[in-house]
């Protein structure tokens, strides 16, 4: 890939172009911030570890939308983190002002790119993202279940002992604490993990996902998370740039899967070069089933609130 932007060059989007970088998943890199100075330091501090990590990738910075012209990916992190004690949706006025402004410049500057949105509330803003622009829903998602999933991995990882890279977990729905982490999907080297762990164990578990981003903030208390946001970014990214055809758990728009339409939640998705290929749908218990629906209905209230034009 030629060239990603990075609007936001705050804590998420600085990591997220130092592993962007690292891993060279593309010539170009250009991260953009209002705040004077704040893109170019970030850039430059990056560029200087190039020696190091031995990446040929160019990183910028700039104070002005207009530096993402003919981006092939826009990946959207600007706006206010929530503070200690807030939901996500408490700065979604906030930040949907930051993200119409942004988009109307990218659907002109960067016309054929593919949007990440990273910014929360993310499922709300993937949602208003997509009707602004009016691109196909292949090239419209948001970052949501590879993080919640990761954060489950771990939390498993640390209860069972066993190797991180072995587990594989599965969380659909709202990034938000009504998430729907899956244990029936969940895995420890394909051993399903009620095979290893007790039923008050995985439940601990699940309720520690539903709460990992708060359970970060409260112990930052200035910033949320960000050095797994940037890994699980960095994820989604090289599965497109190297079109894996890879199955994440992402924010991604729904035409009547799962019961939903005219929405954005977190699903499993066959991410590659065109970016969602197809939404997978698991069947859910009926459990499951109503867990993703209350979900999906705080997901809609966000979206109902704005009084969206039809
Ligand atoms: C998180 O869950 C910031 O939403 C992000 O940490």
């Amino acid at each position: 890939m030629n060239k990603i932007t990075i609007v936001g060059a705050g804590r998420v989007g600085e990591a997220t172009a130092q592993l962007v970088a690292i891993k060279e998943l593309a010539r170009e890199i250009v991260l953009i911030d209002i705040r004077e100075g704040a893109a170019e330091g970030a850039a430059l501090d990056i560029q200087e570890s190039a020696a190091l990590f031995h990446f040929d990738t160019s990183i910028s910075g700039s104070t002005e939308l207009t530096a993402m012209r003919d981006s092939d990916l826009v990946i959207i992190t600007a706006g206010v983190p929530r503070k200690p004690g807030m939901s996500r949706s408490d700065v979604l006025g906030t930040n949907l002002a930051v993200l119409n402004d942004i988009i109307d410049q990218m659907i002109e500057l960067a016309s054929d790119a593919m949007l990440i949105m990273v910014t929360n509330p993310v499922d709300v803003l993937t949602y208003c993202a997509w009707r602004r622009c009016g691109w196909s829903k292949n090239r419209v998602l948001g970052l949501s279940g590879v993080l919640d999933a990761a954060r489950m991995a771990t939390f498993i990882a640390l209860e069972s002992g066993y190797a991180n890279k072995d587990i594989s977990a599965m969380v659909l729905g709202g990034h938000g604490d009504a998430m729907v982490p899956l244990p029936r999907y969940t895995c420890i080297k394909g051993i399903p993990i009620d095979h290893l762990l007790d039923e008050q164990t995985i439940q601990a578990i699940v309720e520690r996902t539903r709460h990992g981003g708060a359970e970060i903030l409260a112990l930052k208390q200035t910033s949320s998370a960000y050095d797994a946001p940037a890994a699980a970014i960095t994820e989604m990214v090289s599965a497109i740039v190297h079109d894996r055809r890879q199955i994440l758990p992402c924010v991604a728009i729904l035409d009547g899967e799962y019961g939903q339409a005219d929405i954005a939640m977190g699903v499993p998705v066959v991410i590659g070069d065109a970016g969602v290929e197809r939404v997978l749908q698991l069947h859910l218990s009926e459990q499951e089933a109503r867990h993703f629906s209350d979900s999906a209905d705080q997901v809609r209230a966000d979206i109902d609130s704005l009084n969206l034009p039809a």
